[in-house]
C-alpha cells in the first residue's frame, strides 16, 4: 500500500485551510436567504443553540475522528470509522464521508463557476450601463444553456469545466503545496474583501435611495437581521432550517473535517484549533454574511422587495447593477470584490470536497495524487454536468436535497453513535481532550453523549415525516398528512401535482393565472409567460413599483394592478400552444400538446444517478477491505 504521508505545513496553514473550509458560498450566499426566510434576528436564537449543541460537538467528534484515523494511515471516513469498532459494517456508513463530497461539488462547482465568470464579466465591464431587468436576464440567460450572454458559446459550460480543472490541478499538488497554499492565499482576500463591502452595507443607510423609493434603506436590513420578536422560535421549520445551516456552514457532515484532521500529528492539538476555525467561520458568516447582499440590496431596492425576491440568486442578479450605481470606476472594483470574494469562499471549500476523496483513493488503491485527482475530477464532472445542463429542470434542487442536506444529517446521526457509545464516550473524550490547548467545559461530555445525538434524532423524524404546512397541531390530534418537502414526501414525488409522467403528449399549467405572451426566442423556442396581477404605485415622474404592504405607499402615489410574469414555459417549434394571450389558466389545464419530456424524468434520473455513485462507492469499499485483508495474510 502507498503511504500517504502528507502534512500540514503550520498550525497557521491548518487553520486557515481549515478556515477557508467552512467559510464558502454558505455563508455569504445561503445564510442571508435563509435568515430573510425564517425570521430575521429571531433565525439568529435556534442558529446559536444549534451551534452550541451539535455544531461545536460534532466538529469535535470530526477533528478527533480524523486525527485518530490517521495514526493508522487512514485519512477517509470508511477506514476511519473502521478502526474504531471491530465490526465490519462501519466501513459501509463511511461511504457517506465520500458520497456528499462528490454530490455535493457537482453542484457547488457549478455556482462556482458563476462567480469565476462573474469576476471575468465585471472586469470586462459587461454590465455597466445596464439596467436592473437586463443584469437580471443576463443570469437568466447564463443558466439557459446553448444562449450565449458573451458570444463565448456555452459560457456556463466553460465556466464550469474551466473550474473544475483548476480545482483538479491544485488537488494534483497535493494538500500543503495545493490546499494549504491557496488557503493561505485566499482566506486573508476574502476576509479584507468582505470586510470593505460589508462596511458599504453598514454604512449605505438610505443614501442610494431611488427619489421614489420610501423602503430603500439598508439600515432597515440590519435592523431585521439584528431584531429578535422571539416569534418564529416555536416552529420546528425554523429549528431544521438552523441546524441544516450550522451543518452546511461549519462543514459537519461532510467527511472533509475528518480528512484534513488526519494530517495532523497524534498529541497535537484538536480542541483550539477545532475552535478557531468553527468561531472564524461564524464570525464571517453572522457579522460579514449579514452585511453585505441583504442590506445593499435593500438599500436601493427596497424592504418589501427583498423580502419577496430574496434568494440564492439575488448575489447575481441584483448586485452588478447596485454597484453600477456607484459609478463606473468604483462599480468595477466593488464587483470584483464581491465576485472574488465569492470565488475564493468557493474554491476552499470546492478543494475540500477534493480531499477525502483522493485520500481515499491514495490509501486504499495506491493512486498517486495525480492520478486521485484526475479521477475525482472526472466523476464529478460526469456527476456535475446534468446539473448544469438541466438546472431548470431541478436537477440542482434534487442534488442540495439529498447530497447536501439529507446524508449530513443521517452521516452526522451515525459518527456521533459512533462516537460517543461504540468507540465509547471515556475513549472519545480522551481524544477529544489529548493534546488540547483549552480546558473544555465539561459539560461538552453529557451534551457530545446526549444531547446531540438526541438532537439529530428529533431533526432526522421531524424532517422524515414532517406534516402538512408544518401544522403539527393538526398533525398530532390525528391528521397526519405529510408535507411535500418531507424526506418520505419528498420520496413520493408529493410536490408533483402536474405533468406527472416522465412523457406525455400533453402540457398542464402548473399555476393559475393569465397567459401574458407567447413569444419566440432566438433559439426558435416558443415561450409562454403566464402572469398574475400585482399592486403597484407610481409617484408622478418616477417608475411603477410593487408593494406588498399599503403603508409603504408614498403619499400622492397613484396605486394600481398590473400583471407580473411568475412561470415561464418554454417549448420547442413542434408543440402545439392550445392558448392565446389574454385566456385565463387554471392549474392543469392542458396548454400544449405535442411530446414533452417532464421535469419528473430530470429528478428521477438525478436521483438514480446518486443511487448509482452511492453504491459504487460502496463496492470500492468492499474491494479496499478485501485487498487489505489479503495483505495483512501474506
Ligand atoms: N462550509 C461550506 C460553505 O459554507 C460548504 C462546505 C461543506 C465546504 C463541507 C466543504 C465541506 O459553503
Amino acid at each position: 500500500m502507498a503511504q500517504n504521508e502528507q502534512q500540514w505545513g503550520s498550525r497557521v496553514g491548518l487553520i486557515l485551510a481549515m478556515a477557508g473550509n467552512a467559510v464558502g458560498l454558505g455563508n455569504f450566499l445561503r445564510f442571508p436567504v435563509q435568515a430573510v426566510q425564517n425570521g430575521g434576528g429571531s433565525f439568529i436564537i435556534p442558529y446559536v443553540v444549534c451551534f452550541l449543541v451539535m455544531g461545536i460537538p460534532l466538529l469535535w467528534i470530526e477533528w478527533s475522528m480524523g486525527r485518530f484515523g490517521g495514526q493508522f494511515g487512514h485519512h477517509s471516513t470508511p477506514f476511519i470509522m473502521d478502526k474504531m469498532d471491530r465490526r465490519r459494517y462501519w466501513k459501509y456508513f463511511g461511504v457517506f464521508g465520500i458520497f456528499t463530497n462528490i454530490g455535493v461539488a457537482a453542484y457547488y462547482c457549478y455556482i462556482e463557476s458563476w462567480t469565476l465568470s462573474y469576476v471575468f464579466h465585471s472586469a470586462f465591464q459587461t454590465f455597466s450601463g445596464m439596467d436592473q431587468n437586463q443584469v437580471a436576464s443576463f443570469f437568466d440567460r447564463y443558466v439557459t444553456i446553448g444562449s450565449s450572454t458573451t458570444g463565448i458559446p456555452y459560457e456556463s459550460i466553460v465556466f464550469y469545466v474551466l473550474c473544475l480543472a483548476l480545482n483538479t490541478w491544485i488537488l494534483s499538488k497535493g494538500l500543503q503545496g495545493g490546499v494549504e497554499r491557496v488557503a493561505k492565499l485566499a482566506v486573508p482576500m476574502l476576509l479584507l474583501f468582505g470586510g470593505l463591502l460589508a462596511i458599504r452595507g453598514l454604512t449605505l443607510g438610505a443614501s442610494g435611495a431611488p427619489a421614489d423609493c420610501t423602503d430603500c434603506n439598508a439600515f432597515a436590513g440590519l435592523d431585521y437581521f439584528w431584531r429578535i420578536d422571539g416569534l418564529t422560535i416555536q416552529s420546528p421549520k425554523v429549528w431544521l432550517a438552523a441546524a441544516g445551516q450550522i451543518f452546511f456552514t461549519t462543514s459537519v457532515g461532510f467527511g472533509t473535517i475528518h480528512c484534513y484532521a488526519s494530517f495532523v500529528k497524534k498529541n497535537n492539538d484538536v480542541a483550539l484549533n477545532a475552535m478557531s476555525a468553527g468561531w472564524m467561520n461564524g464570525f464571517v458568516e453572522v457579522v460579514l454574511g449579514a452585511s453585505i447582499v441583504i442590506p445593499i440590496a435593500i438599500g436601493y431596492l427596497g424592504f418589501d422587495w427583498v423580502m419577496e425576491n430574496a434568494g440564492f440568486n439575488m448575489a447575481f442578479q441584483t448586485m452588478p447593477y447596485l454597484f453600477g450605481q456607484w459609478g463606473q470606476f468604483l462599480g468595477t472594483i466593488a464587483g470584483l470584490m464581491w465576485f472574488g470574494l465569492l470565488f475564493f469562499a468557493g474554491i476552499t471549500s470546492s478543494l475540500a470536497f477534493g480531499t477525502p476523496v483522493l485520500s481515499f483513493l491514495t490509501d486504499e488503491f495506491g493512486y498517486n495524487n495525480r492520478k486521485a485527482a484526475l479521477l475525482f475530477g472526472l466523476v464529478t464532472l460526469i456527476v456535475g454536468l446534468p446539473t448544469v445542463f438541466f438546472y431548470q429542470q431541478g436537477v440542482f434542487d434534487e442534488y442540495d436535497f439529498w447530497s447536501g442536506t439529507v446524508s449530513l444529517v443521517v452521516f452526522a446521526l451515525i459518527e456521533s453513535v459512533l462516537f460517543a457509545w461504540v468507540f465509547g464516550m471515556r475513549k472519545g473524550w480522551d481524544e477529544i481532550t489529548r493534546g488540547s490547548d483549552i480546558n473544555i467545559p465539561r459539560i461538552y461530555k453529557p451534551i457530545t453523549q446526549f444531547v446531540t445525538p438526541i438532537m439529530l434524532i428529533a431533526i432526522f423524524l421531524t424532517a422524515l415525516v414532517t406534516p402538512k404546512d408544518n401544522d403539527w397541531q393538526a398533525a398530532f390530534s390525528g391528521n397526519w398528512e405529510l408535507d411535500k418537502g418531507s424526506i418520505i414526501g419528498k420520496l413520493l414525488n408529493k410536490d408533483v401535482t402536474y405533468n406527472k409522467s416522465w412523457f406525455a403528449n400533453e402540457f398542464e399549467s402548473e399555476t393559475a393565472g393569465q397567459v401574458v405572451s407567447i413569444t419566440q426566442n432566438s433559439f426558435g423556442k416558443q415561450v409562454l409567460n403566464v402572469g398574475q396581477p400585482q399592486n403597484f404605485y407610481k409617484v408622478p415622474g418616477g417608475t411603477p413599483k410593487p408593494y406588498a404592504k399599503a403603508s409603504i405607499v408614498p403619499q400622492g402615489a397613484q396605486t394600481f394592478d398590473s400583471l407580473v410574469v411568475v412561470k415561464t414555459y418554454s417549448f420547442s417549434k413542434s408543440n402545439q400552444i392550445k392558448v392565446a394571450p389574454g385566456d385565463d389558466l387554471q392549474p392543469g389545464a392542458i396548454i400544449a400538446t405535442g411530446s414533452f419530456t417532464n421535469r419528473l424524468f430530470y429528478t428521477d434520473m438525478a436521483r438514480l444517478l446518486l443511487s448509482l455513485l452511492f453504491l459504487a462507492i460502496c463496492f470500492m469499499v468492499y474491494k479496499a477491505s478485501r485487498r487489505q485483508r489479503k495483505q495483512a495474510q501474506a
